[in-house]
């Protein structure tokens, strides 16, 4: 049994959904548990309470478990992280997971409406992970999850804030992976699918019993688990069903030629090689991207080189 004893794990929006499922499960198997929730609607407006928060973090002690109710939003991220320091000392583990949602089509999405999401989706991950990262840095231990969504990967009709905002996620978990490797801090993004009050009236029937968060919470867990190397991997989960996702190019052409200006025609004569993904391509490392970049490049000088070659030779 995968155990977490003696580590701290801070679980935003644990008071329902998803988050429940992680903070209850992380209590079961030993963790000290900072259940992070303000307690709102699925809007971020209207009042706030307590409650959720209380209630699992009572579930946690009633088993047996170590857990502190956290009311703060995530936009307090620096007082999140206070509440574990001066409850158990320490934070092991962050699980980015507060959300809201302000579905709106484009033509009538506010600035409000783009900003709030904004803020407490992708901003208030930057300044959880931002205000952890000193401690994990210094204990040289550290793992960090993201949530990131299919709306922000695939596109979702009336949440271009929410997709926006998710995908960013993807973005500041792939460089954060790369900035925590030295010290030994992973961070992966997941992207769910589950019956909740976010959700409950976008899914089609059966969800309810199919969707459960809990059958997200396995996949969270072993990626915070001492034992999961993983990093920077970005993960689609849902009833049961885990997938790991990457970009993929395809093989693409090179329009250049040598000795010659480029032009939008010779764009349009290569289209069918640009868009084809019969042999598709995906780098791991940036820098895997600027060698092929390079490579590529290097062989229209090797043709131009091959050219003046001929010229001179006839
Ligand atoms: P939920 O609405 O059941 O739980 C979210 C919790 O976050 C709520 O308890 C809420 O009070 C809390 N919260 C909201 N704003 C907060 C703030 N500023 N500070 C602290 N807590 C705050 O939603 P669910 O479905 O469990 O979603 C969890 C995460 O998973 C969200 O980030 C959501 O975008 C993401 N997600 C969920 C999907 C699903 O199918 N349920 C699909 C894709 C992503």
């Amino acid at each position: 049994m995968l155990r977490f004893d003696g580590r701290v794990v801070i679980v935003t929006g644990a008071g329902n959904g998803l988050g429940k499922e992680y903070a209850l499960a992380f209590g079961e198997r030993g963790a000290s548990v900072v259940v992070n929730d303000l307690g709102g609607s699925t809007s971020g407006d209207g009042s706030k309470s307590s409650r959720p928060a209380d209630e699992v973090v009572d579930l946690i002690k009633s088993r047996g478990g170590k857990a502190v109710a956290d009311y703060h939003s995530v936009e307090d991220a620096k007082a999140v992280i206070q509440t574990a320091i001066d409850n158990f000392g320490r934070v092991d583990i962050l699980v980015n997971n507060a959300g809201i949602l302000r579905d709106k089509s484009f033509v009538n999405m506010t600035e409000q409406d783009w900003d709030l999401v904004h803020r407490i989706h992708l901003r208030a991950a930057y300044l959880l992970s931002h205000a952890a990262w000193p401690y994990m840095r210094k204990q040289k231990y550290g793992k960090v999850i993201v949530t990131s969504s299919t709306s922000g990967l695939y596109g979702n009709f009336g949440q271009a804030n929410y997709s926006a905002a998710k995908m960013g996620l993807v973005g500041l978990s792939n460089t954060l992976s790369l900035e925590g490797a030295k010290y030994n801090i992973t961070c992966n993004t997941i992207a769910p699918t589950a019956f909740s009050r976010l959700t409950q009236d976008l899914l089609p029937p059966g969800a309810e019993e199919n969707l459960k968060p809990v059958f997200v919470m396995p996949l969270v867990l072993y990626l915070c688990h001492e034992s999961c190397a993983d990093t920077g991997s970005l993960f689609e989960v849902a009833g049961g069903w885990i997938g790991k996702v990457r970009l993929q190019k395809s093989s693409g052409a090179m329009v250049r030629r040598a000795n010659a200006p480029m032009t939008v025609e010779d764009v349009r004569d290569n289209w069918q090689e640009i868009v084809s993904f019969a042999k598709p391509l995906y780098h791991l490392t940036q820098a895997d991207q600027v060698t092929h970049i390079m490579n590529a490049v290097e062989s229209i000088t090797n043709t131009d080189q091959a050219n003046s070659n001929v010229l001179t030779e006839t």
